[in-house]
């Protein structure tokens, strides 16, 4: 059994012990990361999720530029912190995969042998990604980052896309404004979190404020549709 409860399947451990070292620690993860996530061709699903951690270990190491964090940790970090998406479908899902993605974290890092003094480390900031407002008296710099580097990708364009068209699609104006509200509060509750860097700050900042200013369009557009069929 592993640190955060998980044991591993016969598919996790196969992938594990391939990788036993590297020559760039940032290309191997990339692989070991593709390889556990493991896209088919029906699981679209994993491919945006592999493609979600390259984006949150760039978003990682522009903190780290711009904060003098240590830069190939962060990164490493960022990609693997959803590792464990696809094995902890069978686990207990979304509400566990920190945990399974910080056990099989901790396992690969050892395995190839990486930087001693950071594994920890990224293992822990990997467990505490999807913290939001309770959040540990010992959660680090570093750690804070991981999940603001996640949290900022969660607002992308894209998905920030997804939530308006929730909040639309084949529904009444009275419901597309209630779900806008929706929206704006959670996203205003997510803005007011503590982040751990001002660059973090800034970034999620910019990308939040775009997605509750075109759920104001849209309540805006629903609001003069209500008064127009009055
Ligand atoms: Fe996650
Ligand atoms: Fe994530």
């Amino acid at each position: 059994m592993n640190k955060y409860g998980t044991e591993f399947s016969k598919r996790v451990s196969d992938i594990l012990s391939l990788h036993t070292g590297y020559t760039d620690p940032i290309e191997e993860t990339k692989k070991i990361l593709y390889e556990m996530l493991e896209p088919t061709p029906d699981r679209g699903d994993m491919l945006y999720r592999y493609e979600h951690c390259i984006r949150t270990a760039e978003n990682a190491r522009r903190i780290a530029i711009a904060e003098g964090l240590p830069v190939e940790q962060l990164v490493m970090a960022g990609l693997l912190h959803d590792i464990g998406y696809k094995e902890s479908e069978s686990k207990g899902g979304f509400r566990v995969h920190q945990f399974v993605s910080a056990d099989i974290a901790s396992a690969y890092l050892d395995n190839i042998n990486y930087d001693i003094d950071y594994r920890e480390e990224i293992v822990t900031a990997i467990a505490r990604h999807n913290l939001t407002d309770e959040l540990p008296d010992d959660m680090t710099v570093f750690q804070m980052t991981v999940r603001d580097s996640d949290d900022i990708d969660r607002f992308d364009i894209i998905r920030t896309s997804m939530v308006l068209g929730d909040c639309v699609y084949e529904k009444t104006n009275c419901e597309i404004i209630e779900a806008c509200n929706e929206a704006i509060k959670k996203a205003e509750w997510l803005k007011s979190l503590k982040r751990g860097t001002k660059t973090a700050r800034e970034m999620f900042d910019r990308v939040c404020e775009k997605r509750i200013g075109l759920l104001k369009e849209i309540l805006d557009q629903a609001n003069k549709n209500l008064t127009s069929i009055k």
